[in-house]
């Protein structure tokens, strides 16, 4: 069929592309939502597909987990996907704590026991460089896309800052005499790691829808 340049580009807009994020976090939804909202692409969660099963985290990278939960949804619904991991890496501690950010001081995801075993682990230490990392695996059209985002800072030797969540109050991004705790979430979704990856994300989108 023959799409004029105006009828083409209508098209274009009624023609929804549907993705699923693996997540039912209302924060990450939002944030990926408004990127990608001037696309025209519907972002769905897990609990949109009545997805209510655990899925399966266990690999040992931020990479690994990432493609495990977007091939796991993929496989099992066969639709196009994407999924995200987040860690914290601290150069002094190789890279630590990284895929295992959440649970550093065990398994409760209890952010106050990881700033505390992390500030007790850094210690007395000069070199205080940490960045955050996302990676995003997306599975589109049969075809596979990763895209990562990466903010560059140092480890306080305090908390600082009420706003935010997980090590918040604990990272200073580089450029910044704050907290991202203390920036708030106006200026961290500007720099942060998943804003950095979630718009690489949306410009590819962009770029093929
Ligand atoms: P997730 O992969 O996004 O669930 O992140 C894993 C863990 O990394 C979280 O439970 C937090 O402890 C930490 N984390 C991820 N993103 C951030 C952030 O933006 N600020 C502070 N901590 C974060």
């Amino acid at each position: 069929m023959f799409y004029g340049t105006h009828s083409l580009s209508l098209y274009k807009k009624l023609k929804k592309m549907k993705l699923v994020f693996a997540t039912n976090n209302q924060h990450k939804l939002d944030e990926v939502r408004q990127i990608t909202a001037p696309y025209g692409i519907e972002i769905v969660s897990l609990a949109d597909i009545h997805c209510q099963e655990e899925i399966p985290e266990t690999a040992e990278t931020l990479e690994g987990n990432a493609w495990q939960k977007a091939h796991f949804l993929q496989e099992k619904y066969g639709m196009d996907c994407f999924a995200d991991d987040t860690g914290l890496e601290v150069e002094v501690l190789h890279n630590a704590p990284g895929v295992y950010s959440a649970r550093y001081a065990g398994s409760g995801h209890d952010s106050e026991a990881n700033m505390k075993k992390l500030l007790q682990n850094l210690a007395g230490e000069k070199n205080r460089k940490a960045r955050f990392r996302t990676v995003i695996a997306l599975t589109i059209g049969g075809k596979e896309y990763t895209f990562e985002g990466i903010v560059s800072g140092k480890i306080t030797t305090e908390k600082r800052g009420e706003g935010g969540f997980g090590y918040d109050p604990i990272f200073m991004p580089d450029g910044y005499d704050k907290t991202f705790a203390e920036l708030g979430n106006d200026v961290k979704n500007q720099i942060s790691h998943r804003a950095q990856a979630v718009g690489k994300l949306g410009a590819f989108l962009a770029s093929i829808s």
